[in-house]
């Protein structure tokens, strides 16, 4: 038996999400583990709003797990397009593809298993678990952490790894001990919520708390301190130079990447280091017939993009390794990066270059 504080803890997570916690998003109320695999992968780069758009799209495509495994790699791509860190993607066509070989197209039925998948780290593992299964086992997401350091203030820094496994043991500490299946869903849910809605990153809103009275970092004053983290990631600036062509009918010349480094094979406009090699790209007759558009930047995890795009209007024959023109009705179901994604739907041609009648 766990002592009164952790009980009242988990008891006040529960009753508060019970409550006031979130009850409508899409992948709640099934205990399907491929529908909540699905969004809890989905969930772990993107805003819960954009994923609210993009999960039912896929689930249509791929309803269950044997569609997903038996899609080629492009058409999974091209939905995820949007949803950005595509290495998810991948990772998601390979797990959906060894569920069925190691298996039989049924998932694992517990975390320790989940956790040997692609793209299935410890706390999604436990999340799928928690919410399907009910095992007591702790989630530990970047929301959870700050939940959890500041009400118990820990003021370790979490980027050492001796200091984040002491974390996973207090929170596996703190489960609850009421019947699980029904228990465990409530407060997995309980303290994503807490951490998206009220425990926020700044600016928390300590009054409507369930765990205000309890919350050391509250008492302390000073909330926003937690929690600790020293190593902050630091971004290697790089500079993109994009090649934006169009040709007489308005179609876009695009190339797939290759199977490796970033953006891997997605379509993407034409890329290149530095605009001197761009330019050097072009026919010599439209070279000074470019228009070059605002630098925008794009984070990467280790990098920050300044991405420069070049248009330049049918410049004959371009040379590339395996490009082609897609025209406005084709381009937006290509797997594309989501800065070329970005840039392509904002542009408006101001002269279409059409051929006249
Ligand atoms: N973030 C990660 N998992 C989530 C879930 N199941 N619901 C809401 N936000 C989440």
């Amino acid at each position: 038996m766990r002592n009164t504080h952790s009980q009242a803890l988990s008891d006040r997570v529960i009753g508060w999400q019970r409550v006031h916690g979130r009850h409508d998003l899409p992948w709640q109320g099934t205990g399907d583990p491929y529908r909540v695999w699905l969004s809890e992968i989905m969930l772990q780069q993107t805003q819960v709003a954009t994923v609210r758009a993009y999960y039912p799209r896929f689930l249509s495509r791929f309803p269950d797990v044997q569609a997903l495994s038996a899609a080629g790699q492009d058409d999974v791509l091209s939905l995820w397009s949007g949803l950005g860190y595509y290495s998810r993607a991948r990772n998601l066509h390979r797990c959906a593809q060894e569920v069925v070989t190691r298996f039989g197209g049924v998932f694992p039925g517990n975390a320790a298993e989940l956790a040997t998948l692609p793209g299935i780290g410890r706390s999604t593992a436990a999340a799928i678990a928690a919410f399907c299964f009910g095992e007591r086992v702790a989630i530990l997401d970047g929301n959870v952490k700050r939940v959890l350091s500041r009400v118990l203030g820990i003021a370790d820094d979490l980027s050492e790894a001796r200091h984040e496994r002491a974390l996973w043991s207090r929170a596996q500490d703190l489960l609850p001990d009421a019947e699980p299946m029904t228990a465990m869903p409530s407060y997995t849910q309980g303290l994503m919520d807490l951490g998206a809605t009220v425990c926020i990153r700044r600016a928390p809103a300590c009054a409507p708390c369930p765990l205000s009275d309890m919350c050391v970092a509250r008492r302390e004053g000073e909330p926003e301190r937690y929690p600790v983290k020293t190593r902050r990631i630091r971004r290697m600036a790089q500079q993109l130079w994009l090649l934006h062509a169009l040709d007489g009918q308005g179609r876009v010349y695009l190339s797939q990447r290759p199977e490796t480094g970033i953006w891997a094979r997605l379509y993407c406009l034409p890329a290149f280091e530095a605009r001197h090699d761009l330019m050097i790209a072009l026919p010599e007759a439209v070279r000074d017939t470019v228009t070059e558009h605002t630098a925008f930047t794009h984070a990467l995890t280790h990098r920050e993009l300044h991405i420069h795009v070049v248009t330049v209007r049918q410049p004959g024959a371009l040379t590339g390794p395996n490009g082609a023109w897609h025209g406005p009705d084709q381009w937006p179901l290509l797997g594309l990066p989501a800065p070329v994604r970005r840039f392509l739907t904002a542009f408006e041609p101001a002269s279409p270059a059409l051929p006249g009648p």
